[in-house]
């Protein structure tokens, strides 16, 4: 958040309008020390024409001892070169001219960046976050990622994990769909938040699924999806890690610039295929990617999809072909999996002992094992415990709205 220091409501106003509503005023310097004493997570100081000089640079001279990661900024009528001394020496971070009202917006953005580069860095934010995030992928369309994510996600949410499902397949996503929830919340409003991302900026864009599962949906229409860029998915996943357990990520059959970021915050990438050439070489190609991007190869898993015995490439010819062993393979059942994906509902909460269920339910124990977070590592028996009552491992729950 930002403070503005000006006692006149006209300037004031329009540099609220500039910065964002979420900017405070106080009228004085001292107001202003009162202030930052309520406000640990403050990260810009804006310090208007009136303040004078000695003030300012005696504040600036405290600040920069006391809260290195905020930043003042000197409003002044014009900005010569013995402020600019004055003002660097005392550790001001920008002068900027009163009525350069872009130059005032852009250095609170600055200041919002470093805060956030020295926070993390300091605090080991990224590195501590709990949540665990598992992207399911494949440059191939139909091949089952949808149904692998949603079940994936159910799955590992009936073990007691909470978990929230990404729908990145922003133009043509269909998890809202598959799992039967009203897109009334998408991730489209996330554009219309202004100032920092935090965990309670996105509670009201998810949606209930069941109480250990949310969904984060995709656009209702292609075109709205256009201007969500990259630096906004990569903030969202981020912050999800602060609240779930588990993040699954719903790819389309693209690499493009979303899920190239989700790559870059994956833990597990599952990457799918199906036992036909066309999807052998997608995934061989995928591979080669993954090199190329500097994807660590051992945060990638091969799941196959509709394995059947009789028909198909054998699990062997593509572990041979793709120089890697496949982690879970997912029975094909070309009439309970699609008739699920029709009734809205997935298979593994609808006949949990079909043998894609049983795999799709070991697959979450598998991303579990590989991917512990710190409260399973810390209740080892977190996944087994759901078991004590007799019933299934992964529990059925009954859905919420
Ligand atoms: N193991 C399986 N057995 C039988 N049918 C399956 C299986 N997995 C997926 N399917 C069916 O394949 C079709 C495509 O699945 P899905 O929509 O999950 O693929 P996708 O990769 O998400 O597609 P897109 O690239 O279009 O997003 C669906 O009709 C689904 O029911
Ligand atoms: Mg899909």
């Amino acid at each position: 958040m930002t403070t503005i220091v000006e006692s006149r409501t006209a300037s004031a106003e329009l540099f609220v309008g500039a910065i964002g509503p979420s900017a405070e005023v106080v009228p004085s310097v001292d107001a202003l020390r009162h202030h930052l004493e309520q406000r640990p997570d403050e990260f810009a100081v804006v310090l208007g024409a009136g303040v004078n000089l000695t003030a300012a640079v005696s504040l600036a001279d405290t600040l920069r001892v006391t809260r290195p990661a905020l930043s003042v900024i000197l409003l002044r009528q014009r900005v010569d070169s013995s402020v600019l001394a004055e003002a660097l020496r005392s550790g001001m971070r920008e002068v900027v001219e009163e009525r350069d009202l872009t130059g005032l917006s852009l250095a609170v953005r600055r200041s919002q960046s470093l805060y956030e580069a020295l926070t993390a860095a300091h605090s080991g934010h990224q590195e501590s976050a709990p949540g665990r995030l598992i992207t399911v992928f494949s440059a191939k369309g139909g091949v089952g990622k949808t149904t692998v994510s949603t079940n994936l996600a159910v799955a590992l949410s009936d073990a007691g994990h909470k978990v929230c499902l990404v729908d990145l397949d922003l133009a043509f996503g269909d998890v809202a769909i598959t799992l039967q929830m009203s897109p009334v919340h998408t991730i489209s409003e996330a554009l219309a938040i202004v100032g920092d991302i935090g965990s309670e900026e996105l509670r009201p864009l998810l949606t209930k699924y069941s109480a250990n599962l949310s969904a984060l949906l995709a656009p209702t229409s292609p075109e709205l999806s256009e201007p969500i860029g990259r630096h906004l998915i990569g903030k969202i996943l981020t912050t999800l890690k602060q609240s779930f357990d588990y993040i699954v990520v719903d790819t389309p059959p693209a690499f493009d610039e979303h899920v190239l970021q989700a790559f870059d915050e994956s833990d597990l990438l599952l990457l799918l295929v199906t036992p036909v050439l066309p999807a052998l070489k997608a995934a061989k190609v995928t591979l080669e990617t993954f090199d190329l991007l500097n994807f660590p190869r051992d945060k990638s898993r091969i799941v196959l999809n509709g394995y059947n015995p009789k028909i198909g490439l054998s699990p062997s010819d593509i572990e041979t072909a793709l120089k890697s062993e496949i982690f879970v393979s997912i029975p094909t059942e070309p009439t309970e999996v699609p008739a699920s994906m029709n009734r809205c509902e997935p298979i593994v909460t609808s006949h949990p002992r079909n043998p894609a269920s049983q795999a799709f339910v070991a697959l979450a124990r598998k991303c579990v094992e590989v991917v512990p977070t710190a409260e399973t590592d810390a209740r080892p028996g977190l996944l087994v415990s759901a078991n004590t009552d007799g019933r299934s491992l992964f529990r059925r729950r009954s859905k919420t709205s």
